[in-house]
């Protein structure tokens, strides 16, 4: 039976008509159907599979600050050349709660050294040549003059790097030193030795490299952030995602203890760290030294416009669901106007001045707030009726970004999408993961939207090759195909669809959580997806405004197993063809393009093209999908493509202008 479907697919696949095998496409370039927002294509970016601390934020040290449960995680106590002592959490939580535990670390009088060495996240990616800042919050015992020494080692234990601190004050003070590695290492580890007897007490004990992004101090890693400019994003979501929700209302995200001074951001465990139990990660926390005004500063470094996403009074439905009281939302309500007023407030006001003071007194320009992320049901619109009339009251002008639930369609969808759109909801952030075949069935999924209603945010969207939650999950061909072939509906529709965004954004190759995901990192390396060539072919190539393009007066959804639209870029005077085939077979393509007064005599078209639809990227092959450029010639008013199979073609062809 298995081989006769089989033989009739193939025989499918043969008599796929001639029309189709030689198809010309017909692109009216004089009939602009849609504007594309400059916003359309962005980024999501949530703390989970180890993306903020072990991932972006460049931090070393894990555990930093002793703060994880138990509070000695990650480190481990050694001595050395007979040395001996103790280590000791000390709680002060009744002083600090936002930084409760520091260590003491004492040793005992005689020859040798005694102290910590810290494991880092899966290691520490070290890097010859690099300067490394090491810093750490200390206080003298009475009477103790115990230095420290700091060292980074190989797997065998060779000392790769070397510096020392000599702390003197009995009160706390910051003490640092910097060192130059002479090694590449991909999982070194730190040992942080003390000598001279004597008791310390210590907290904050960290390691950055000198380069980061933008060479901020205690900044992020270069490379990650790169990946993300090099995609031109139309904006950055953050910091999630149900991070922002929390497993409870007391974990949930709460972007005023994400700024100011790093030792003052309260840790608190990464909501990912138990929610699966195939993946759990008992060492994920958020530090949040990737805070608020670090993600503003980097939407603004790469071009994007911030869109933070803030709680509203409800937890993770999929978790506790817990809800804040109605009458007891002011504290969630003051975040979200204290936000709107750090963002773009003159510095005479409170939270603007306090964008100043930590070195930014220009506005950042905050036109978007997402208020909940994944909420559904009644007591969802309850509390967003109270955070719009609260908000539209003082700033008209800022779009709120609703949630329509965790799925594309059902009732939960059904009942939020009804409901907003009769409350003139701003923009709906809609969710899919789904399998290959739902992204190419859904590619006229807007095609009857409400030209006149809400704008759509594509919010979080990926192609499962297994099923949502599946570790088995991969970033293949096939799912990058179908979701760039849903795209074509997604620009097509770009009236209606302002914003979309591929989710997750990054995972740690050791410390996932989730997957399929766009880019993949160790602790040195990364890599881009098939799926984030495809985010960025269409990123790059978004053009300004939508033009038809059809086969046989028929929009192009799928015919003989192709996907098609086509923009121009008014600026740079270029019609911008995207035509991905998502059939086994080629096809000699023509494409007769009206409306223009001429064609220049090249064209360029950029591919992404594989015959395995199981082919993979990775850290050591990070190239198997990924764009490949030839140009072509151009006679008269006719293009002539050979389109290979399973591929995404972006063609560019400028335009005459005389
Ligand atoms: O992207 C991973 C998760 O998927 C997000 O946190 C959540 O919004 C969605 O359920």
């Amino acid at each position: 039976m298995k081989s006769k479907i089989l033989l009739l697919f193939s025989l499918l696949n043969w008599f796929i008509p001639a029309t189709w095998a030689q198809p010309t496409y017909i692109i009216k370039a004089d009939s602009i159907t849609a504007h594309v927002e400059p916003t359309m294509y962005g980024i999501f970016f949530e703390d989970i599979n180890m993306a903020a601390d072990g991932g972006v934020y460049a931090e070393l040290v894990k555990n930093r600050s002793f703060e994880f449960t138990p509070n000695l995680m990650g480190w481990h106590e050694r001595g050395k050349d007979g040395g001996s002592g103790s280590v000791q959490v000390v709680d002060r939580s009744a002083e600090r709660p936002d930084n409760p535990h520091v260590i003491t670390l004492t040793v005992a009088s005689g020859a040798g050294y005694y102290g910590l060495s810290n494991e880092g996240f899966r290691g520490m990616g070290i890097k010859k040549g690099e300067t490394y800042h090491f810093s750490v919050i200390a206080r003298q015992h009475s009477g103790s003059r115990t230095g420290l020494t700091v060292e980074l080692v190989d797997s065998q234990g060779v000392v790769i790097g070397r510096g020392a601190v000599h702390p003197t004050d009995l009160n706390w003070k910051t003490y640092t030193v910097s060192f130059v590695a002479n090694s590449t290492v991909d999982k070194a580890q730190m040992n942080l030795w003390a000598h001279k007897a004597g008791a310390i007490d210590l907290d904050m004990v960290s390691l950055f490299p000198e380069h980061t992004w933008m060479n901020r101090p205690g900044g992020l890693r270069a490379d990650l952030v790169q990946r993300l400019a090099d995609l031109k994003p139309g904006f950055l979501r953050f910091p999630g995602g149900c991070i922002v929700e929390g497993r409870t209302l007391a974990n949930r995200y709460q972007w005023k203890k994400t700024i100011g001074d790093v030792d003052r951001r309260e840790t608190i465990i990464n909501r990912w760290n138990l929610e699966f139990k195939h993946r759990l990660t008992p060492d994920y926390y958020q530090t949040f030294g990737l805070g608020f005004m670090e993600y503003f500063m980097t939407a603004e470094d790469i071009g994007a416009e911030p869109l933070p996403i803030l709680n509203c009074g409800m937890a993770c439905q999929f978790n506790s669901g817990q809800l804040a009281p109605l009458d007891s939302l002011d504290p969630y309500l003051q975040d979200a106007m204290d936000l709107i007023e750090f963002a773009n407030g003159p510095t005479d006001t409170k939270w603007g001045k306090l964008r100043a003071d930590l070195g930014h007194p220009a506005s950042f320009h905050l036109k978007m707030i997402g208020v909940g992320n994944e909420q559904w049901g009644p007591q969802y619109i309850e509390r967003w009726k109270i955070f719009e009339k609260t908000i539209k009251q003082q700033y008209p002008d800022i779009q709120l970004v609703s949630s329509v639930g965790p799925d594309p369609d059902g009732q939960k969808f059904d009942y939020l999408n009804q409901t907003m759109r009769a409350l003139h909801a701003d923009i709906l952030d809609e969710h899919y993961y789904r399998s290959p075949q739902w992204f190419l069935d859904n590619v006229r999924r807007y095609d009857n939207y409400d030209r006149n209603g809400p704008h759509i945010f594509a919010g979080e969207y990926a192609a499962q090759s297994k099923g949502v939650g599946s570790p088995e999950n991969k970033n293949n061909w096939q799912c990058a195909l179908s979701e760039a072939a849903f795209m074509t509906g997604l620009e097509r529709n770009a009236d209606v669809v302002h914003m979309a965004s591929y989710a997750p954004l990054f995972a740690h190759v050791e410390g996932w959580q989730w997957t399929p995901d766009l880019i993949w990192f160790d602790n040195l390396r990364s890599y881009g997806t098939p799926n984030y060539y495809v985010q960025q072919l269409y990123s790059l190539n978004k053009g300004t405004d939508v033009v038809p393009i059809t086969l046989h007066d028929q929009t192009v959804t799928g015919q003989g197993g192709c996907f098609a639209s086509a923009v121009l870029d008014k600026a740079a005077h270029t019609l911008i063809v995207k035509l991905i085939n998502t059939a086994a077979q080629a096809q000699d393509a023509s494409f007769v393009i009206s409306g223009v007064k001429g064609l220049s005599s090249k064209g360029s078209v950029t591919t992404l093209q594989n015959d395995d639809l199981n082919a993979v990227n990775s850290l050591d092959q990070p190239g198997v999908v990924s764009p490949k450029v030839q140009s072509f010639a151009v006679t008269g008013d006719t293009l002539r493509l050979s389109i290979k199979p399973y591929s995404v073609n972006v063609i560019r062809v400028g335009e005459m202008l005389y």
